[in-house]
């Protein structure tokens, strides 16, 4: 029986068994105290052993780190912290931990140190009150698009395009890289290269989603997705977890009022299935903030600044409204931001930031930005500042603490409008002949986005470090395991 299991539903006298890991353990005189965890909750179950119940060898052999199923009966807990324990009948040590070694003897681990031992943090409360979590928001996610009429579209995780056009690609390839086929010009011959032809990891499952929303109408991705920007940061990773709807007959609003709605959704899910777990993360993010200066410190602790996301509008601006907001604030006019503020300026961080912490407070969704700064495939806007054609209908949603969580814009439906955008950025036409083609063959508006998995995961767990919310992190010249 898992521990979860025999908290909320075992009958106090009845004989059980628990298998898990022993988080620590106190010996006096007459009796032994055993906290073990399985992961299943965060809370451990205390058995407890009386002097000679346990054969001295057994004993000797349970410390921490120690993986052991222990058979006793179910009381009700005289100690504080737990209503109820394991009196001890029997126990079976599965595999020992050597004391002088284990890393994790019961004591505070810096998060840095954690990151070095991966291969067991998720034996840590920390650890496996994330893990659960992010478990929770992965299902909460399936189920948002299930009961909203959505289909789960699996795109490919090796692709021929590059969907977002940056250039940020790792390549997948057979030919061996100290001497690859070369063709009369000394440039690689990928014709003999596993696909014939060029090939690398997906960056974004987008443009193959939208073949989808032109058949099934809404559908979303679920996957990993890979970029090899060089950017060693707290928020970005290397191979990331993108979630991307994409809907047919969806214009910018109704792409915004989704990735509202959407969000919200998924944050009260964690919140109504993970409420321990988000109390003990709460807990030690209070701990974390003690060492921090007063004007450092979050407003509202973890769950009430849950809360607050979930029962307020997002704001609703456009880029030009933005950045004339950064222009008459104190801090361009002192000269304090890094990155200098003018129109047409990708927004760095720190405006974002500003935007949503200082002056908001709020969730923010910024749309219309200039076209120069996003992606090929975003329509056009009829008119902006009364010239046209100077932005698109895209969209970012900005979170406190995270800046950037989602990306995502109505497309671009016009097949010469779309030709023409991709000869602009240098996209070869006949490269992706079969995106173009849906704007040939029965065209209609659609709209959708992508939402970074592990900043969803930080902004529910209150981690700041995107390495600490998946379990294998990679980042630059970093690829364990
Ligand atoms: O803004 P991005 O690049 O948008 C797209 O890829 C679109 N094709 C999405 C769409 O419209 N279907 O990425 C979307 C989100 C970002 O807002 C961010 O949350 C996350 O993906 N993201 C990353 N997360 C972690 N590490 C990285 N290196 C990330 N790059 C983007
Ligand atoms: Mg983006």
């Amino acid at each position: 029986m898992q521990i979860k299991q025999i908290l909320a539903e075992a009958a106090v006298g009845s004989e059980i068994t628990v298998k898990g890991w022993v988080r620590t353990k106190r010996e006096s005189k007459n009796v032994t105290f055993i906290n073990i965890n399985d992961g299943s909750v965060i809370h451990n179950i205390q058995a407890v052993a009386e002097a000679g119940v346990l054969n001295e060898e057994t004993q000797k052999l349970i410390t921490t780190g120690a993986c052991v199923a222990i058979t006793g009966t179910l009381i009700e807990s005289q100690g504080s912290g737990q209503k109820v324990e394991l009196q001890v009948k029997s126990a079976l040590v599965y595999g020992t931990a050597d004391p002088e070694k284990y890393p994790l003897q019961p004591k505070k681990h810096s998060l840095e140190f954690l990151r070095e031992i991966g291969h067991l943090r998720p034996r840590t409360n920390t650890f496996s009150a994330i893990l659960r979590v992010r478990h929770t928001l992965a299902y909460a996610i399936h189920k948002y698009f299930n009961d909203n009429g959505f289909f789960y579209l699996h795109t490919p995780i090796i692709t021929g395009s590059d969907a977002e056009g940056a250039g940020e690609m790792f390549r997948v390839t057979t030919l061996d890289p100290k001497n690859p086929p070369l063709n009369e010009d000394g440039s690689v011959n990928y014709k003999e290269d596993f696909f014939g032809r060029e090939t690398n990891l997906t960056v974004s499952g987008q443009l193959e989603g939208e073949l989808g929303a032109m058949a099934l109408s809404k559908v979303y991705t679920f996957g990993p997705t890979f970029r090899a920007e060089n950017s060693n940061t707290a928020r970005h990773l290397a191979e990331f977890w993108m979630i991307e709807p994409e809907v047919a007959f969806y214009e910018l609003e109704d792409n915004m009022a989704l990735a509202e709605d959407f969000t919200k959704y998924v944050i009260k899910y964690a919140l109504d299935n993970c409420y321990d777990d988000l109390v003990f993360l709460e807990g030690r993010l209070k701990e974390e903030e003690k060492n921090k200066k007063q004007e450092e410190r979050s407003e509202l602790a973890l769950i009430e600044k849950l809360k607050f996301v979930i029962d307020n509008d997002y704001v609703k601006l456009t880029y030009t409204e933005a950045i004339q907001i950064l222009l008459s604030s104190k801090r361009h006019k002192e000269g304090k931001f890094q990155y200098p503020v003018a129109w047409g300026i990708d927004l760095q961080s720190e405006h974002e930031r500003y935007l949503v912490e200082k002056h908001f407070k709020k969730p923010v969704i910024l749309t219309n930005y200039p076209k120069d700064i996003k992606a090929f495939y975003m329509k056009l806007d009829e008119v902006t500042d009364n010239v046209p054609g100077q932005t698109v209908r895209a969209m970012d949603v900005l979170f406190p603490g995270i800046g950037e969580i989602i990306g995502g814009s109505q497309r671009e439906d016009n097949y010469e409008k779309l030709a023409q955008r991709c000869q602009e950025v240098g996209i070869p036409i006949e490269s992706i002949w079969w995106y173009l083609e849906t704007r040939q063959f029965g065209t209609a508006p659609h709209a959708g986005f992508g939402i970074g998995f592990e900043r969803l995961v930080m902004f529910v767990t209150g981690m700041t470090n995107i390495r600490d919310v998946i379990p294998f992190p990679r980042t630059p010249k970093t690829a364990e395991f």
